[in-house]
């Protein structure tokens, strides 16, 4: 503990500490005074203080520090040299850290605790792209709920979520962590899951700050490489990527986090167009922006700065305001300020963003009401949490195949086999973003199996990985122990039906997980032709953090169910799925490829100047390949059957500034069934080359067997209009076609002439 030697010292610090703790304490009518009366007791490297995050002494989900020890990250928290922390977890470990900074630091500002709560904390929910395909934005609203509730009962405050980046190119890992390829369903997305985690009121003891990250353009990654330099033409850029963290503004999200990759040639953290002019200028955001974990300083290898003070002065006066993991701030800031490299100014304003946040969610009235031991016990795993995450886990499940109804299989069959170590697997459902989660808390496909009471016999017919995995290492992956395949198949030869339980590991997808190959991994395909060749009447059951190259499967097996990893109750939502409790309507957010030669494929592209096919080779096409994926965006199939009829559109576009369009859909199967029923435009001739279509309306509707409803779509300005090259929203009247249907390739089509 400190001695002070000084006893005049010691009444000037008590004097001003006493002032500065009046104005922590103040409880002011206007929030900003208090901030502002903080601010004014504070010394400039207390504000610089507040603009550095340290990595607790937990899992580090980044590359482990270099710079940085606990001894110095204790001093520095001692001392008001630290705004956050990350990766702390536990309401014991959070206000032990707490503590140090209130009781010890001069003014005792409390600390903000940030964990990647992506989707769930302990409860864990689908990864964000299987959430995507349930395109329920209540069921995603709740299951952000659930994370927060059980995040904020552990002492965190600030989650690093949603991500929303847009992409299209599935050998990038972290697709698992977004909402596919399209930009209107990755805003609905984003803003629902904004909702979720920061509620009606972020002071709310089980709300807690949401971050969108990464800003910008992170899943452009070219050749899906991760970190990859990223190529973006304005139009993709306003069109396409920022319009996802618009939408997260719009909801009123708090926090943004900028990325690792260039755009422009500019790393996102030092980019004063994205942070100052888009972000903080034109759309108005009040919140801060966090770097992504050593961001700042990988500046240098990117070649922008020559040293950790380069990055402090350029990320600062670009909009950065806190420094995750790169010890620029706390070690440089002070020193450029009082160069002039660095306005003082941007000082403040960051350090405000900063506190207001802490403000906003109560630390400054109480900086340990998140860390109610108590609230752990009773929140964590909670039944009503169990049970939303079931809920979203069923709906985001995707039928891709399903012939001679193969599914759903029977209850009663006697002579079920389920082959496929991810059948037994209680780890990958969980995902591979599963910080400060438990593992093998996932209900696997064979305890879901058993929970519905269906007799099977199991054979795990091939290892996926081999040795031990983890969030931070490369996973080796069994390319030769077939000493399982012989069991597998005596098995398949004497069964009635075959469940194969294939794909990828959890950590086979995420953060530096991208795949250069998207076939099954490992052995699984040579196992499942070589099952498929004994007994045909085979299910796929799929896992996967991401579109695979399925191709062998679509030709040759009967039925395929995307699962992808579904989280805690997967094995339970994969069962009521398989035996028909559950009739299946999840849609794919993000298409899957024929072949990885097709990459980046997505529905919403341009025409090109030479479309086809012509009978000549000279249109876009490839000589070996079909231009189309396997299975588009928005494609899923139910149990039942769906008929799309009737489309209308009037068009009152000047008056009332409204399109209405309206189609009868018909469940023309024997089953209850819910249909997404999607809308997309397409704006025939603009002043920029416009998709082909482009989604910008979608409807949940349920239908009994035999049932039909007129659907009704609106399309306002928001939805008429796009980004021109200058980043101004327009809209251009002339000729639009729009299509109504049950994917991407919906054919029903109006066309109207926007007036
Ligand atoms: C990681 C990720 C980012 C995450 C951060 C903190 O490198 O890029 O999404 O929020 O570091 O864990």
């Amino acid at each position: 503990m400190y001695k002070f030697s000084n006893i005049l010292f010691l009444i000037a610090f008590l004097q001003l500490s006493s002032c500065s703790q009046k104005a922590l304490t103040d409880k002011v009518n206007n929030k900003d005074s208090r901030v502002d009366k903080l601010l004014e007791s504070m010394t400039l490297n207390e504000k610089i203080g507040q603009m550095n995050q340290y990595n607790g002494f937990y899992d580090a989900t980044g590359p482990a520090p270099t710079g940085g020890d606990a001894k110095m990250k204790y001093e520095h928290l001692r001392n008001g040299m630290v705004g956050s922390v990350l990766n702390v977890t536990g309401a014991d470990a959070v206000r032990k850290l707490q503590e140090t900074v209130v009781n010890e630091s001069r003014l005792g500002i409390p600390l903000i605790f940030g964990l990647d709560v992506i989707h769930g904390h302990k409860t864990l929910a689908p990864i964000p792209l299987a959430e995507a395909a349930s395109w329920d934005l209540e069921a995603i609203e709740k299951a952000s709920r659930v994370a927060a509730i059980e995040a904020s009962a552990r002492g965190i405050n600030w989650t690093f979520a949603p991500m929303v980046d847009i992409s299209r190119d599935a050998r990038w890992g972290r697709v698992m962590e977004g909402a596919g390829e399209d930009a209107y369903l990755g805003s609905k997305v984003g803003a629902a899951r904004v909702k979720g985690f920061q509620g009606n009121n972020l002071s709310d003891i089980n709300t807690i700050a949401a971050c969108a990250k990464h800003f910008a353009g992170y899943g452009f990654a070219e050749s899906g490489k991760d970190y990859n330099t990223a190529e973006i033409s304005m139009t993709t850029l306003y069109n396409v990527v920022l319009p996802p963290f618009k939408a997260c503004v719009d909801a009123g999200i708090c926090t943004f986090m900028n990325s690792f990759n260039t755009v422009n040639g500019i790393p996102s953290t030092a980019d004063k167009f994205l942070q100052r002019d888009v972000l903080k200028g034109k759309w108005g955001f009040e919140g801060f922006i966090v770097s992504d974990w050593g961001s700042g300083a990988e500046m240098i290898e990117h070649g922008v700065a020559k040293d950790k003070k380069d990055v402090a002065i350029i990320a600062t006066n670009a909009g950065s305001d806190m420094d995750m993991e790169s010890y620029a701030n706390v070690n440089f800031l002070q020193a450029a300020v009082e160069e002039g490299s660095v306005p003082m100014k941007y000082i403040d304003d960051s350090a405000r963003r900063i506190l207001k946040v802490k403000e906003d969610l109560g630390l400054l009235d109480d900086p340990y009401k998140y860390c109610n031991g108590t609230r752990e016990k009773e929140l964590l795993y909670h039944p009503d949490h169990r049970a939303a995450v079931l809920d979203i886990a069923k709906k985001s499940i995707v039928l891709l195949k399903n012939e001679n109804n193969a599914l759903p299989i029977s209850k009663t069959q006697k002579r079920l086999a389920v082959i496929g170590t991810l059948a037994q697997d209680k780890n990958s459902p969980l995902g591979n973003w599963r910080m400060g989660s438990d593992d093998d808390t996932a209900v696997s496909v064979l305890e879901g199996l058993d929970n519905m009471g269906i007799e099977y016999t199991y054979a795990e017919g091939t290892k996926l990985s081999i040795g031990e995995n983890a969030f931070i290492r490369e996973m080796k992956i069994n390319e030769t122990d077939r000493s399982q395949f012989d069991e597998a198949i005596e098995l398949a030869k004497k069964s009635e039906q075959v469940l194969m339980v294939l794909g990828e590991y959890g950590y086979q997808s995420g953060e530096g997980r991208s795949r250069a190959k998207l076939g099954l991994p490992g052995l699984q395909q040579e196992l499942l032709e070589a099952v498929y060749e004994v007994n045909p009447n085979v299910v796929l059951v799929l896992m996967t953090g991401r579109p695979l190259v399925l191709n062998w499967a679509d030709e040759n097996v009967p039925a395929i169910l995307n699962t992808w990893h579904l989280g805690t109750e997967s094995g339970n939502a994969i069962a009521e799925v398989l035996v028909g409790n559950y009739n299946p309507s999840g849609k794919l957010p993000m298409c899957f490829p024929r072949s990885v030669g097709q990459l980046p494929i997505y529905y919403n592209h341009l025409n090109t100047g030479r479309p086809g096919p012509k009978d000549l080779v000279f249109w876009s096409h490839y000589t070996d390949e079909k231009n189309s994926p396997l299975y588009p965006f928005g494609y899923g199939l139910s149990y039942t059957s769906f008929d799309y009829k009737d489309i209308s559109v009037s068009n009152t576009y000047g008056t009332d500034d409204n399109v209405k369009v309206s189609v009868t859909l018909s469940n023309t199967g024997k089953l209850k069934g819910k249909e997404v029923a999607q809308l997309y435009l397409r704006d025939r001739v603009a002043s920029v080359s416009r998709p082909v279509r482009e989604l910008k309306g979608f409807k949940l509707v349920e239908l009994n067997a035999g049932e039909s409803r007129v659907v009704e779509f609106i399309l306002t300005k928001d939805e008429l209009g796009f980004y021109n090259n200058n980043g101004d929203y327009v809209i251009e009247k002339g000729d639009f076609d729009v299509y109504v249907g049950g994917s991407s390739n919906a054919n029903m089509r109006k066309s109207f002439d926007l007036k």
